[in-house]
């Protein structure tokens, strides 16, 4: 895994939006796969800016959803479709058609397979954005999920019900099931980007990067992946063992440099 530590949220997202900046002058029909929640919108926020300024058009680029919940009305506010249109696409002069995401019309079962096939059609997620859990969850895959799950219907713990209870007026609305791409799925993005940031992230991000691999810590399967970027605050990063050396290393390379 490489580590890129940076002092605050917003530093992170500046770094993030240059390495999606990168991939999309390279090949401008990428494929890329969008987080939700908190972490990832000092991203999209420097990605907006990066388009109001002419460094960057996402008129190509293909976006894919990593999850959705199930169970909200169609444009439900915090619809994942929706935040993602809101935060994410809108700001870039994106249209929502552009995003794709599972089809929650079919019945249950249906709905992963049928999203991985046309996950395969698009010939597969260029470069994924991923935040963590404080239970070491990436996408919905909870603790205990399969290292080789696939894209699937999933029930949320409460601990995860209740960090994003923040979102919904009454935390009782907070939907308890989602579809989410699973690990093995998640595993053959060709760059995975785990995004950390606030000290709330600390005890998940050091078993993710330097924990054992298991099923407990979800993103830990992300040491297995051949090409990972940790890109973490400060605050996030304050628990790894390894900062130091980490450190010394970034320091003793030129310029960070994009894949
Ligand atoms: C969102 C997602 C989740 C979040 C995670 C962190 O699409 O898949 O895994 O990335 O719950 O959420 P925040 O960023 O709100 O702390």
């Amino acid at each position: 895994m490489e580590l890129v530590v940076k002092p605050d949220a917003d530093a992170v997202g500046e770094v993030v939006a240059d390495m999606i900046i990168a991939l999309v002058a390279r090949r401008p029909d990428a494929v890329i796969g969008l987080a939700t929640g908190s972490t990832p919108l000092p991203t999209y926020r420097a990605l907006a800016a990066a388009v109001g300024e002419g460094r960057a058009s996402f008129a190509d680029v293909r976006f894919v959803m990593l999850d959705e919940y199930v169970g909200l009305p169609e444009g439900h506010p915090e619809s994942y479709r929706t935040v993602l249109e809101r935060e994410a696409l809108r700001p870039l002069g994106v249209t929502g058609d552009r995003l794709i995401g599972p089809t929650l019309s079919l019945p249950p079962e249906e709905i992963g397979p049928r999203y991985e096939e046309r996950l395969a059609a698009l010939g597969g997620v260029d470069l994924q954005l991923l935040g963590i859990g404080s239970d070491g969850h990436i996408g919905f895959n909870e603790p205990t999920s399969s290292l080789a799950s696939r894209t699937r219907w999933k029930t949320l713990t409460q601990q995860t019900r209740d960090d994003n209870a923040r979102f919904f007026d009454d935390p009782a609305d907070v939907p308890r099931h989602v579809i989410t791409q699973g690990l093995g799925t998640i595993g053959e993005c060709g760059h995975a980007v785990l995004v950390a940031t606030g000290a709330a992230k600390a005890e998940a991000l050091t078993a993710a990067v330097e924990g054992p691999v298991s099923a407990a810590c979800p993103a830990s399967v992300l040491q297995f992946h051949p090409h990972v970027t940790v890109v973490a605050d400060d605050a996030a990063a304050a628990g790894l063992q390894g900062l130091d050396y980490y450190r010394f290393t970034l320091a003793n390379k030129p310029a960070w440099q994009p894949f």
